[in-house]
């Protein structure tokens, strides 16, 4: 087994209160992370995820979602190199017959060895999963530290009459990384160019700095934890200058209120940004930055509107599809994998916590690191995909 420290120390003692943040490189435990999509798994299929540096077994059977680690105990070969299911819940090692239960994890028989004593008496982890609004969501921890998943949501995500649609693709940076670039209000540098721009009219200053009063920690025992970023107390800055002559200028229209496409940004535990109004009026994106190890995440993208009805939903769906997944999470989102991808070698051996220079407006950051290491419910300590 590697003991070589996750996180290096020297570099933990040196940043004071967001401590528990940077050494949170594989993700918080003992919260909710959604994985895939409810119809990227038919019934009796099987899917090999990984979460938070461990690798896992999915499984829906009858209806609900089963997840297990993808180790045998026996000699700790991953059970998915072969799956062998000869029943519908239980799976079988490929090597010399273990079998396990996939709702419990226990070791219902070992086939070449019918009377081993170990039967019925050893259990592989599981971790309970659960569906909410076309997401699988998997709760990596304890099971003492199970708490609902509305704490672990941002306000609105499950909502009644609120319908999801998204994406998923793997991002090659820690998902710190991807939280902060969501959340960072000067980021918003990086869009002026956005394709977007094609696709509806709206106003994009080059920066904009919180006022005072914008910055609201939300940390009420019984909800979820978050910063919110309020767009409206923001002081816009529309023109970059440089010797006194204007190099670049945000897109801005007389005909559209406001000073950015969005009116504000929001962070929740354990990594998911919710963007009010967003690609357009109407709408709330909401993405995860959900750790797979060290220095990947799952980006789940999506996309909320509210619709009453069943003729609100296709015509939801069909937008989607026509204009918001291609130019708002493939297009305007491209702009932040690409920087997060350009961002992760200088944060890769953690000196980049201690060596970046942040200035005004990078104070939300800072709320963010400072909240997470207060309420996240467990540092998630080694990766362990042998
Ligand atoms: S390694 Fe799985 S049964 Fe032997
Ligand atoms: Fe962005």
């Amino acid at each position: 087994m590697n003991e070589e420290p996750l996180v290096n120390p020297e570099v933990v003692s040196m940043v004071g209160d967001w401590k528990g943040y940077v050494e949170a490189k594989l993700g918080f435990r003992n919260h909710w992370y959604p994985v895939r999509f409810s119809k990227e798994l038919g019934e009796g299929q099987l899917e090999v995820i990984e979460l938070l540096g461990e690798r896992l077994l999915l499984k829906r059977i009858e209806g609900k979602v089963y997840a297990m680690r993808d180790r045998c105990l026996h000699r700790g070969v991953p059970l998915s190199k072969k799956p062998d299911c000869y029943t519908k819940d239980t799976i079988t090692c490929w090597y010399h017959g273990y079998t396990y239960r996939f709702q419990t994890g226990e070791l219902v028989n070992i086939l070449a060895v019918p009377e081993s004593k170990l039967i019925n008496r050893r259990k592989i982890v599981t971790y309970p999963a659960t569906e909410a609004k076309g997401l699988i969501f998997v709760f990596l921890g304890d099971a003492d530290e199970l708490h609902d998943l509305a704490k672990d949501v941002p306000p609105g995500f499950l909502d009644d009459d609120v319908m999801i649609l998204g994406k998923h693709r793997v991002v090659n940076s820690n998902w710190r990384l991807g939280a902060e670039n969501g959340f960072d209000a000067l980021h918003i540098f990086i869009h002026k160019d956005t394709t977007l721009r094609h696709f509806r009219t709206f106003n994009f200053p080059i920066g904009h700095t919180p006022l005072p009063g914008a910055v609201q920690l939300i940390e009420e025992e019984d909800g979820p934890k978050g910063v919110m970023d309020d767009f409206a107390q923001h002081k816009p800055v529309w023109d970059g200058v440089i010797d006194g002559e204007i190099v670049v200028s945000g897109p801005r229209s007389a005909q559209v209120q406001g000073t950015s496409a969005s009116v504000g940004t929001s962070i929740w535990l354990p990594g998911v940004l919710k963007v009010d109004s967003f690609p357009t009026g109407g709408l709330t994106q909401f993405e995860w930055y959900v750790p797979l190890d060290a220095d990947r995440h799952l980006y789940v993208q999506t996309i909320g509107k509210h619709c009453p009805t069943p003729a609100d939903e296709v015509n939801f769906a069909n937008e989607f599809e026509a204009t918001w997944k291609p130019h708002a999470l493939d297009g305007f989102n491209g702009d932040d994998i690409w920087a997060r991808e350009v961002t992760e070698p200088f944060y890769a051996d953690d000196y980049g916590w201690v060596d970046e220079m942040l200035c005004e407006p990078d104070e939300t950051i800072l709320a963010w690191r400072r909240l997470a290491s207060r309420h996240g419910r467990g540092i998630q300590q080694k990766i362990d995909l042998r």
